[in-house]
């Protein structure tokens, strides 16, 4: 009797230790390095955890921001190829969205299904207030909406860097980069991974610079960023330095002089689709305006659907020709041009389809045929996939899209 009950004893101290073992090796091997990561602080008694939300975030080492910013007037063009090239290669990436309240908003739900989801806010634009140094430092040419424009701009593109401190506040950590682009941004093949990129440097694309950097798109660290993003707080400084008659890549790359911050220009792929009529030919100072079916990177350069007027070694001529600081879209390969001297031809949508394929064809299908009551539903459900949503009802939102009921 005592032999077997000192056994069992003997074997339940045995299933023990073994439990022990095999729970230290889930905790050692596991494939979830945030598990291992998780710091314990001792706070008198007991122990707590400490920001339990990072067992569900990525090392610190990875963590990137992403920030989109301006209108959506094109984003049932530009949605899928944003999830799926911009937004696709960073897994453990935070979604920032910076944009106005207008008809165009409600096209935003089209990143539902992006995994995550920070923040949104979008505003009711309001004028801000032109002061002397502003109408000093800035120069309305080549600015379609005058130093006003400008100033909108730059209170979008800073707008971000304030979500992004919010969010961090609230969840007290940093990210290590932040990606700041634009929402009509077309995207026709994925971005490089951020350990291609060296934290010491600013990255813009080539090309598109008009006399200062591309501001179509920007990578840095967390410092780098805090520079670049600094638009409209970072200009009383610049004025200061004696900065004047600045537009908005020139003031751009001040801002990078005044903080001693170096830039690197490197290839991106993706182009702005533009609404904008430019002269045909593009002469040595214009803009040159690129099919979508473009095959290199276009760093950012403005785009649209179309038929290509010139293709091949003639349209290389074209785009090797214009100005290097000015419109040239920076090293590309295969670039197809459009006249753009008029509106997007008829049967736009078509040659769309047939570039972007089959899910941004029925993406933009299914934007465009829109009903309020579908809006409805599909922003309700968006709304739930944000951290945080700075923004309007569904309701407003697709109100302001003159949806209706068929
Ligand atoms: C802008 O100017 C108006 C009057 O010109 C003034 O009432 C308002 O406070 C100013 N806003 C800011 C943010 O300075
Ligand atoms: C355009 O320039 C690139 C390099 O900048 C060169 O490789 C290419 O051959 C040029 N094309 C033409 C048609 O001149």
């Amino acid at each position: 009797m005592a032999t077997a009950s000192w056994k069992k004893r003997e074997e339940g101290w045995l299933l023990f230790t073994l439990g022990l073992i095999v729970l230290g090796m889930i905790y050692w091997l596991s494939p979830s390095s945030e598990l291992r990561q998780t710091q314990w602080t001792i706070r008198g008694f007991p122990y707590e955890f400490r920001k339990p939300c990072d067992l569900i975030r990525p090392p610190d080492s990875e963590r990137v921001a992403i920030c989109l910013v301006g209108g959506a007037r094109a984003f049932e063009l530009t949605g899928p190829s944003i999830k799926h090239h911009l937004l696709g290669p960073y897994e453990g990436a935070d979604v920032f969205v910076h944009a106005p309240i207008d008809g165009d908003a409600h096209k935003l739900s089209l990143l539902d299904g992006a995994p995550r989801l920070a923040a949104i806010r979008l505003f009711e634009p309001t004028r801000i207030n032109q002061t002397r140094m502003a109408t000093e430092l800035l120069t309305a040419r080549g600015s379609p909406h005058g130093i006003q424009g400008l100033l909108q701009y730059f209170r979008l593109v800073e707008g971000c860097l304030n979500m992004i401190e919010e969010y961090e506040a609230l969840n007290s950590f940093q990210y290590k980069w932040v990606i700041r682009t634009r929402v009509d941004g077309y995207w026709n093949a994925p971005m490089p991974p951020v350990d291609s990129f060296d934290k010491a440097y600013y990255y813009v694309p080539y090309g598109s610079e008009f006399g200062g950097f591309n501001d179509r798109l920007g990578i840095g660290s967390r410092e780098t960023s805090t520079v670049a993003l600094a638009r409209l707080s970072l200009l009383s400084k610049i004025h200061e330095l004696g900065y004047r008659e600045l537009h908005s890549e020139s003031a751009f790359a001040s801002q990078f002089e005044v903080r001693n911050v170096e830039v690197k220009k490197r290839t991106f792929p993706f182009c702005v689709l533009s609404a904008r009529k430019y002269s045909w030919p593009p002469r040595k100072w214009g803009v040159p305006v690129l099919s979508i079916g473009s095959k290199g990177p276009l760093n950012g350069a403005k785009c649209r659907p179309c038929t290509p007027k010139l293709v091949g070694k003639r349209a290389e001529e074209v785009v090797n020709a214009s100005e290097r600081l000015s419109g040239w879209i920076g090293p590309t390969e295969d670039p197809k041009l459009c006249n753009a001297a008029g509106k997007w031809e008829n049967g736009w949508e078509n040659i769309f389809d047939k570039i972007a394929g089959e899910e941004a064809a029925n993406a933009r299908q299914k934007i465009s045929s829109r009903t309020f009551s579908q809006c409805i539903q599909e922003i309700e459900e968006f709304r739930q996939k944000w951290k945080v949503w700075d923004a309007p009802s569904a309701e407003v939102l697709c109100q302001k899209g003159s949806l209706v009921d068929s």
